[in-house]
């Protein structure tokens, strides 16, 4: 059953519309690390009303997205939580990439997500998709999804620094699949939490494995539990090795040093343990992917009743073959019985994808609480700030199709590809990406050129060529680093501004405009210096022969003396002038405009991100314009477009030649939980 048809686009648009209008209107709040008081947002993806669950959650209806459309799974009597019915979903027909764009204030944030396919769509197979939070990709969902999985769905999740004032969660297609998700949660934590200090802001930890040792999973959206980290904890008995004999022991006795900064680990996770039989041994297995690093959290607390003080229970800890604590004693340690104790180690050069972890006891039993097996995950140079808050003005004024992906940032993740018809490079420092091209000729684009092309400080090409593309040309265009412009078949007007005769220019293609005046008199060098220039089938430009002499007004206005002498002085060319403009030498590819798109391996990974959504916001406010999302635009290309992609089914993604880490993080899924166990419906 789908909810929403063809006619929903009007529809999308209105919540698109809504969506910005609640973006703009919603107040950044004040920085706040303590627990509980800063930012919660839970979003029901392709949900439309806000609800409280049985735990006192609150949830939102659908927001903070860029496009999609919704459903709801096919059997939501499955489905004990409210968040995870519906979904909403990103038909490549939409566009390859979509985000979710959520204001929050500058800090830490644990997100979770939620998938599920439950054959929502009534086609029987589970999409292939990656999952990005802010511009590094962490998830990648393949094809066939564990059969259980695909019915009941999983939560995943991480910790994130956001930088820019806004989390940014992007899903891509791959291939021709439709990415679907069901619920984001955004709980900011305390910005210390984790080692953040040690690790550095361009660290996301994944989350592959999250136990308690106890008898039943607790904590967000699993129990009525305090967890001020928003955190959920798996029971530990899918991982525990049935290779030793162990036993839980439980206690209601208060725990001293719980939920304390910056962790904030939840009471009832050290009122349970398992213990050991007598000199034996306890062993978790957890599945990794074998290219990251890890973060292991080992928690104690000791509640065993024949403990009474140091030297009674002592074990050692190792990690597939290297013994990393050899000797703990929890007592000894908190100084004490029903303390909190928690070491952590960081794990790195694993060779493997199993990733064993063994307590082993020196002297009596060990005894272990929980654990956490975190995935650090190095975040990808981003786009420059200025320049993706220039493309996301240019999105706006150009009016760009929802299907081109404009969303999230421009260039990054690496592993795909940049916006559709936009290449990026690295900029001269080598510490964030910077756009070299813009190719959108023939997409149907209706809007006008925004004056903010002329932030793109590397732009070298750019094609908008065959468009309906109104309003003048922006003064400063041709003054950066462009080569080679075309702008022919709009409906642009004005004047030809100066600057399109700047001499590193070498083809400035303008035929079949509006455009009208005086033609800068340096445009005519290009055709000099071996480049061409076509001004056919405009309105009305003058200036030297072939075009009409310009009255006089023109002359009054405009020129300078020093202007008047050159064009005197190009008129001695003008018999080269007009070969150039009658063969309109339509030259192909300029050799300088291939640009070698590898970076290199190791290159320094500094902090630098962008600030574009507060851009496209501020833009919004300026000019009014608003994506409008108009169902008539792009019919007929949309419809070409898509029996492109038909055609193109069986055909692998198409990937940019950088990829720059070796490391393939494309497998890197990480552990997945269920809010209910199988087999309990
Ligand atoms: C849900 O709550 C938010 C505020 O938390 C409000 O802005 C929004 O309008 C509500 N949406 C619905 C559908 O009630
Ligand atoms: C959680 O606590 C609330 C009251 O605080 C109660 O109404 C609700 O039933 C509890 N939920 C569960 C699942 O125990
Ligand atoms: C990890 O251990 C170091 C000392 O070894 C400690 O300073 C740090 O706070 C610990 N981090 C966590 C998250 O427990
Ligand atoms: C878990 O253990 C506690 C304490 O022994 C007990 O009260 C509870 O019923 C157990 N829960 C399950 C699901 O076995
Ligand atoms: C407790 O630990 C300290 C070192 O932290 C050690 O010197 C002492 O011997 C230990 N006590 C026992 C009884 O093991
Ligand atoms: C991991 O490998 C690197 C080189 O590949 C080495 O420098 C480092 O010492 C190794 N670390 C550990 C903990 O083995
Ligand atoms: C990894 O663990 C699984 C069971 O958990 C086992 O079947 C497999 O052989 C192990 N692989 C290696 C390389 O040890
Ligand atoms: C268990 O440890 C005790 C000493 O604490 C030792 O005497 C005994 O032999 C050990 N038993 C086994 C089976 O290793
Ligand atoms: C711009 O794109 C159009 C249509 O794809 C193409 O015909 C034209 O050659 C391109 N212009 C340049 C300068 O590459």
């Amino acid at each position: 059953m789908e909810l929403l048809g063809r006619s929903s686009l009007i529809q999308l648009s209105l919540r698109l519309l809504l969506l910005f209008l609640s973006v703009r209107a919603l107040p950044i709040s004040a920085q706040s690390t303590g627990p509980g008081s800063g930012v919660i947002l839970r979003i029901d993806c392709g949900g439309f009303t806000n609800f409280t669950n049985q735990f006192s959650q609150t949830w939102i209806a659908d927001s903070y997205f860029t496009g999609g459309s919704v459903s709801s799974v096919s059997e939501p009597d499955n489905f004990p939580q409210q968040q995870e019915r519906t979904v909403r979903y990103f038909p490549i027909s939409l566009g390859k990439k979509h985000c979710y764009v959520v204001p929050v204030p500058t800090g830490r944030y644990f997100i979770r997500m939620y998938f599920v396919y439950d054959n929502y769509d009534h086609k029987w197979t589970t999409p292939s998709f990656d999952v990005s939070v802010e511009g590094t990709v962490v998830f990648s969902w393949r094809s066939p999804w564990d059969p259980d999985i695909a019915k009941r769905g999983a939560y995943s999740d991480l910790h994130a620094f956001v930088e820019d004032g806004f989390a940014t969660v992007c899903l891509y297609s791959w291939a021709t699949d439709a990415p679907v998700i069901g619920s984001l949660e955004i709980v900011q934590v305390d910005d210390q939490s984790y080692n953040a200090v040690s690790t550095g802001r361009d660290v996301i930890l994944v989350n592959y494995g999250r136990i308690t040792a106890g008898n039943s999973s607790f904590g967000a959206g699993l129990s009525n539990d305090t967890e001020l980290g928003g955190r959920a904890w798996e029971m530990d008995s899918a991982y525990s090795s049935s290779t030793y004999s162990s036993s839980l022991i439980t206690t209601t006795e208060p725990i001293r040093n719980v939920n304390t900064a910056p962790n904030y680990y939840p009471e009832r996770l050290f009122q349970s343990a398992r213990v050991a039989a007598t000199n034996g041994s306890i062993q978790y297995h957890f599945i990794v992917d074998s290219s990251l690093d890890y973060m292991l959290l080992f928690h104690f607390a000791e509640i065993g009743m024949s403990i009474s003080g140091p030297g009674q229970r002592l074990f050692s800890v190792s990690v597939n073959d290297r013994v990393i604590f050899p000797g703990v004693d929890i007592f000894n340690l908190t100084g004490g019985n029903y303390a909190a104790l928690t070491l952590n180690y960081t794990y790195r050069n694993l060779s493997d994808t199993n990733l064993t972890v063994t307590f082993t006891g020196v002297n009596a039993a060990p005894l272990i609480s929980g654990m956490e097996v975190l995935a650090m995950l190095q975040i990808e140079i981003g786009t420059d700030t200025g320049e993706a808050g220039a493309m996301q003005g240019l999105k706006t004024s150009l009016e760009v199709p929802e299907r081109m992906g404009w969303n999230g940032d421009p260039c990054t993740p690496s592993t795909w590809d940049a916006w559709e018809g936009v290449s990026c490079t690295l900029d001269n420092e080598k510490n964030s990406l910077v756009i070299s091209r813009l190719d959108v000729s023939s997409q149907g684009l209706k809007g006008f050129i925004s004056d903010q092309i002329t932030q793109l400080k590397y732009l070298t090409f750019l094609n908008f060529s065959f468009n309906d593309i109104s309003g003048t040309i922006p003064n400063g265009l041709g003054e950066g680093t462009l080569v080679n412009v075309d702008l022919s078949h709009n409906s642009l007007t004005g004047n030809i501004p100066d600057s399109l005769g700047s001499e590193q220019l070498t083809h400035v293609l303008l035929n079949d405009n509006l455009l009208n005046g005086r033609v800068p008199e340096t445009l005519y060098s290009i055709g000099v210096r071996g480049g061409s220039i076509n001004l056919l089938n405009n309105k009305g430009l003058c200036g030297v022969p072939p075009l009409p002499a310009c009255p006089h007004f023109w002359q009054d206005s405009g020129l300078s003396a020093g202007a008047k002498a050159g064009i005197v002085l190009s008129s001695f060319l003008g018999a080269a002038v007009l070969v150039l403009l009658v063969c309109f030498c339509l030259k192909k590819r300029n050799p300088d405009d291939d640009y070698n798109f590898g970076l290199p391996h190791q290159l320094a990974m500094r902090h630098k991100r962008y600030m574009m959504y507060r851009a496209t916001l501020q833009s919004n406010n300026e000019d009014g314009h608003m994506m409008r999302v108009s169902p008539e635009v792009n019919s007929v290309k949309e419809k070409r477009f898509i029996e492109m992609i038909e055609g193109m089914r069986d055909e692998p993604p198409r990937f940019i030649s950088h990829i720059r880490d070796s490391k393939a993080r494309i497998h890197s899924l990480s552990h997945l939980y269920l809010s209910h166990p199988p087999g309990n419906s």
